[in-house]
């Protein structure tokens, strides 16, 4: 059993900042090469440089050609987090056509895409790691979010359809599930009063997730340790989905 990850390479989609960073900074420690990245070119290459190591991949994880182009041009890639995400707030009566598609483009048919491009390569190989961020609105709703809930509860299946074609290559397809963490996707959320009472009455642990507390089980689906763990949804959100 090794948490090892030199001689590794990662590409975690969306690790400009927020969670995305916190992962890419995770297995980075853990001796992954990693590639970061968003869609603005200068974050990524200033982020990139700030890790030991780590190289710049800008690219829309929307755009199937722009995927293609920039998973070819950065060779073998051993572990993949697909990350990058996030949602508009809106009764779903008020939600239209396009800001339903552009919230599951960016959720869910992303991870489709970036895993498209990359797992020919791990099968070929005969190993790999995915390991898709989905959330707890992968198992519950809540209002003005359902774009959202619908694609991260797509994103837990789509991780279980991988685990059922991809593990007899030896590759491992799992999901980690936040609870309510602290980056400038819930900064709306954080300064709301009624709802930051809201949350820490709700969450077992009292209080919000801090992105570093996801290093360790991204460190364990990337790495030898979680060989035998496939197709599975890690919760790591205070117990929130473990309580009424
Ligand atoms: N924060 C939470 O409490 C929480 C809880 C559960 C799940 N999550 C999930 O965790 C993931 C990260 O959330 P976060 O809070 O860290 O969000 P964030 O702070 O808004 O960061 C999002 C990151 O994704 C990048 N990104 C967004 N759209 C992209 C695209 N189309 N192509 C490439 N990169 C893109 C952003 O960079 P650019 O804007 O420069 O492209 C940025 O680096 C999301 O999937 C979110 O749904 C978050």
């Amino acid at each position: 059993m090794s948490f090892d990850l030199s001689g590794r390479s990662a590409l975690v989609t969306g690790s400009t900042r927020g969670l995305g960073l916190a992962l890419a900074r995770a297995l980075a420690e853990a001796g992954a090469r990693v590639a970061v990245n968003g869609r603005s070119a200068e974050a990524a290459a200033e982020v990139a440089a700030s890790i030991d190591g780590a190289v710049a991949a800008a690219f829309d994880v929307t755009d199937e050609a722009a995927v293609a182009t920039a998973v070819g041009e950065l060779g073998p890639v051993d572990v993949l987090v697909n990350n990058a995400g996030g949602g508009l707030r809106k009764p779903l009566l008020d939600v239209s056509l396009e800001e339903w598609r552009s919230a599951l483009d960016a959720n869910l048919t992303s991870a489709y895409l970036v895993a498209r491009a990359v797992a020919p390569g791990m099968i070929e190989r005969g190993s790999g790691k995915v390991v898709n961020i989905c959330s707890v609105m992968s198992e519950l709703a809540r209002e003005t979010i359902a774009p959202y809930t619908a694609a991260k509860g797509g994103l837990k299946m789509l991780t279980r359809a991988m685990c059922s074609e991809w593990a007899r290559h030896g590759i491992q397809a799992n999901a980690i599930a936040p609870g309510y963490f602290e980056t400038d996707m819930t900064e709306a959320l954080r300064t709301d009063a009624a709802f930051d009472a809201w949350l820490r009455a709700r969450v077992p642990a009292g209080r919000w997730g801090q992105p570093d507390e996801l290093g360790g089980a991204v460190v364990f689906l990337a790495s030898s340790a979680s060989d035998y763990v496939n197709g599975q949804i890690l919760y790591v959100d205070g117990g929130l989905t473990a309580v009424v």
